[in-house]
């Protein structure tokens, strides 16, 4: 039976930092309640004129080269993003051109911050019916164009960035299981209220920004995150205590914590970045593992739980041996 394998990593994030003593100066809120509500110490936000595609590009390059690969080898592209940088052309065809990579399928998905999951995913069955052979697969978000500056409910929360993998052929797992799950009934309790063909009146206004029920979404998150951990072991016949690193979603501090506490998973097995990174939706879960792959906790022949939740709600999860 063939597999995938994730061959390379890489990640990037914009040079502005913006720590919770600049957003002090922003809106009513302080470090301290931050730091212990959500765990964001700092985030990365864009420079007005750079995109999703242009970090998507950078990172990209990084995995390009940790897999040892050359551009003409990629023959597959799908980018995980919900802050494109045009409705189309899609991301995957920008990065495509400006990265110098043959013809080949090239598209983008929207599932928020699960999108590197589905992404994931999807790259793993192309390359499993044997249509692709070497595919290149970005989480990558601009949020902070999605926010309400003065909304101090969201502002704090998210950041920006661009993770990327390149996944290949493999005779060994690789990655052993995929999940993926939605339910729109919650599509009241996390979104963005603008699109192609809704509310046009209000994009470009400040109207047009990121609309949570922070309380909600916090519920439902801990409860499907341990849900989808549990299903992917049990699926794989895999114990808990197997798992060598979990890396979830970094949505917030509280929420990873009442997950691992609901799963019954030490700490110190799961991948933190939110500190640093801030929530960036898709770009989370591919910069944590870029993080810990190239810190070195994360090694070659390791179980690794990949799981994301976000909006609509999305939710999914990938096992593999590293
Ligand atoms: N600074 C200071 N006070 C604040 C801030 C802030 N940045 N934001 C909210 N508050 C206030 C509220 O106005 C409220 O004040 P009030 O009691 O006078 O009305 C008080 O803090 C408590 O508000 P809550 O919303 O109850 O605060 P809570 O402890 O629930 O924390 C939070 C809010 C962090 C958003 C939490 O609900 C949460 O983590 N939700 C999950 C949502 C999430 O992580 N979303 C990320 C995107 S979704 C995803 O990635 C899956």
């Amino acid at each position: 039976m063939m597999f995938s394998r994730i061959a390379g990593t890489g990640r990037y994030l914009p040079e502005k930092v913006l720590t919770n003593f600049d957003l002090e100066k922003i809106v009513d809120t302080t470090d301290e309640w931050i730091r212990t509500r959500t765990g964001v110490e700092r985030r990365h936000h864009v420079a007005d004129d750079e995109t999703t595609s242009d970090m998507c590009v950078e990172a990209a390059k990084v995995a390009i080269d940790d897999a040892g690969i050359d551009v003409s080898d990629i023959d597959f592209i799908v980018v995980g993003t919900t802050s494109p940088d045009l409705i189309f052309p899609n991301v995957a065809t920008l990065v495509q051109h400006r990265l110098g990579i043959p013809p080949c399928p090239a598209f983008s998905l929207e599932a928020a911050c699960t999108g590197f999951i589905y992404a994931l995913t999807t790259a793993d069955k192309f390359i499993k019916a044997g249509e692709a052979t070497c595919v290149l697969v970005i989480g990558a978000e601009c949020i902070s164009k999605l926010i309400d500056w003065s909304d101090r409910n969201t502002c704090v929360l998210f950041g920006d960035g661009a993770g990327a993998v390149i996944v290949k052929p493999s005779d060994e797992p690789g990655i052993i299981g995929t999940h993926l799950g939605a339910d729109g009934q919650y599509k009241d309790l996390l979104y963005y209220p603008a699109g192609a063909s809704k509310n046009l009146e209000i994009a470009g206004t400040d109207d047009a920004a990121i609309i949570m029920q922070g309380n909600e979404v916090f519920k439902v998150a801990v409860k499907t995150l341990a849900n989808v951990a549990t299903q992917a072991l049990e699926s794989a016949g895999i114990g808990l205590s197997e798992l060598d690193w979990l890396i979830p979603h970094q949505a917030n501090i509280r929420i990873i914590q009442a997950t691992a506490k609901r799963l019954g998973m030490p700490m110190d097995k799961i991948i933190l970045t939110i500190q640093d990174h801030g929530n960036t939706s898709a770009a989370s879960v591919p910069m944590a593992l870029d993080v810990s792959v190239r810190d070195g906790r994360v090694q070659r022949g390791q179980l690794v739980l990949l799981e994301a939740f976000g909006g609509g709600f999305t939710w999914g999860s990938v096992l593999m041996r590293y």
